[in-house]
């Protein structure tokens, strides 16, 4: 039996508003790995440890309903994505590539954080419990009349490229990276819904549904299933231009008017180019009428050429020489952005630092009168707040017992002092 299941409540509690779940034993038994591993638990009525309050509907997906709730326990906000398809068992819900492609990529800054997975066995109901966003980048563009500035623009951007970075080093791409499924709360973007992610290392060709037709990478449309994580990269070159102009970048009607509208954009490809994509297809017919393409800037008069610059090398129809998410990141473009990362990165650092040297305590090696090393610590905790400096220069040591900077500094004034006298 495996070590989740329990019996399960009679009503499913989605429908009840509210879920009920059973975590006292997970809870226990994942308490050390709780941030790494979100519990998956069986909704039972005896246990109403955590119980979520639905407050409203937040989005409605092809393959799930998302909730705002609140959590009874501590008044928390979450989204809670209930799956449309139903379960049978613990170890399907775990093998749920959404849930699988979470928790190897949890936890990341640019990522949507997953809380906790209720399941409830006899309705077979999963609703996987997120970290709440405030709106997708769809929402922030809809009936919007007021272009956003570029730097905006840009910071969304680069934060969505460091996600997919993250998820392309883990080894899996999205390959539904759409303005709908990249959310954002307080300036911060995370990116979301992996229920159509796969491995960089498995063997194309791959034959299910992949991303929405607008955002579809040309390797996408014209071969049999023969891409790559580069997919993800074309599809942020869509979303950027589509923040920028508040207009998609190729809006195509169907599959043949979507490489219509890329080739109006961008020029018919090269046959060079054609060529990598004909023998990966035998149905399509590659004598595309011959375009010079618009370009990108006359949508994005507005904007700097280093956007436009960096949207051509996010849509280049060859994916052989399409960048990637790390190259995207170390352009020019990005320069502010990394290095206030960065900044920020050594603000933490430091914080940290003086955070565990205040409140981790050195070992004592003070010696008993069998001259043992005492492992005794300091009694008090605010002696370790004490500034070390202040006992260091009495006893020739801290009071933990260990010389620091400011000891030896000391000594070797003292040192140079004594040497003066002597040469005078
Ligand atoms: N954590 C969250 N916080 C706030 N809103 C969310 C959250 N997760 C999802 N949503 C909203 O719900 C919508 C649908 O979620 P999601 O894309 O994960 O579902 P899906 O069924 O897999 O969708 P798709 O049709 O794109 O495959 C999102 O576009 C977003 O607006
Ligand atoms: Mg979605």
């Amino acid at each position: 039996m495996n070590k989740y299941s329990n019996s399960i409540s009679s009503n499913h509690p989605l429908h009840q508003k509210n879920i009920i779940t059973d975590n006292t034993k997970n809870e226990q038994k994942h308490s050390s790995d709780k941030k790494k591993t979100p519990v998956i638990v069986g909704s039972i009525n005896q246990f109403n440890i955590h119980t979520y309050r639905i407050i409203g509907k937040k989005g409605e997906g092809t393959f799930s309903e998302v909730l705002k709730c609140q959590s009874v326990k501590d008044g928390k906000y979450f989204a809670c994505k209930k799956m449309k398809q139903r379960y049978e068992t613990v170890e399907q819900v775990c093998s749920l590539r959404e849930v699988q492609a979470m928790k190897r990529l949890n936890p990341h800054i640019n990522i949507i954080e997953l809380h906790e997975i209720v399941f409830d066995r006899r309705s077979g109901t999963v609703a996987l419990v997120c970290e709440l966003m405030e709106m997708n980048l769809y929402e922030l563009i809809r009936g919007r009349r007021k272009l956003l500035s570029e730097l905006q623009v840009k910071n969304y951007m680069y934060q969505l490229v460091k996600g997919l970075n993250h998820m392309h080093q883990i080894g899996i791409f999205h390959r539904d990276v759409k303005p709908e499924n990249v959310l954002l709360k307080d300036e911060q973007i995370k990116l979301a819904d992996f229920g159509s992610v796969r491995s960089v290392y498995s063997k194309p060709p791959y034959t299910e549904y992949i991303s929405t037709r607008w955002y579809r990478a040309p390797e996408c449309l014209l071969t049999d299933g023969h891409y790559s994580f580069k997919m993800d990269m074309w599809s942020v070159g869509c979303c950027f231009h589509e923040l920028l102009c508040l207009h998609p970048l190729f809006p195509g009607q169907n599959e043949i008017d979507q490489v219509a509208k890329i080739h109006d954009v961008l020029g018919t490809p090269s046959k060079f180019i054609l060529d990598k994509f004909k023998h990966r297809n035998q149905a399509i017919d590659f004598n595309f009428p011959a375009k010079s393409g618009i370009g990108i800037e006359k949508y994005l008069p507005h904007v700097s050429q280093g956007a436009i610059d960096v949207i051509y090398k996010l849509v280049d129809y060859d994916f052989d020489t399409r960048i990637t998410a790390k190259q995207t990141l170390s352009l020019a473009y990005f320069r502010d952005l990394r290095e206030a990362d960065r900044r920020r990165q050594s603000r933490v650092e430091s914080k940290s630092r003086m955070s565990t040297e205040e409140v981790t305590p050195r070992k004592s090696t003070k010696r008993d009168e069998n001259n043992n090393i005492s492992k005794k610590q300091p009694s008090k905790p605010q002696d370790t707040a004490k500034p070390r400096i202040k006992d260091t220069f009495g006893s020739g040591k801290s009071q933990y017992g260990k010389t620091n900077a400011n000891y030896l500094l000391k000594q070797a004034q003292q040192r140079q002092t004594k040497l003066y006298q002597k040469v005078r």
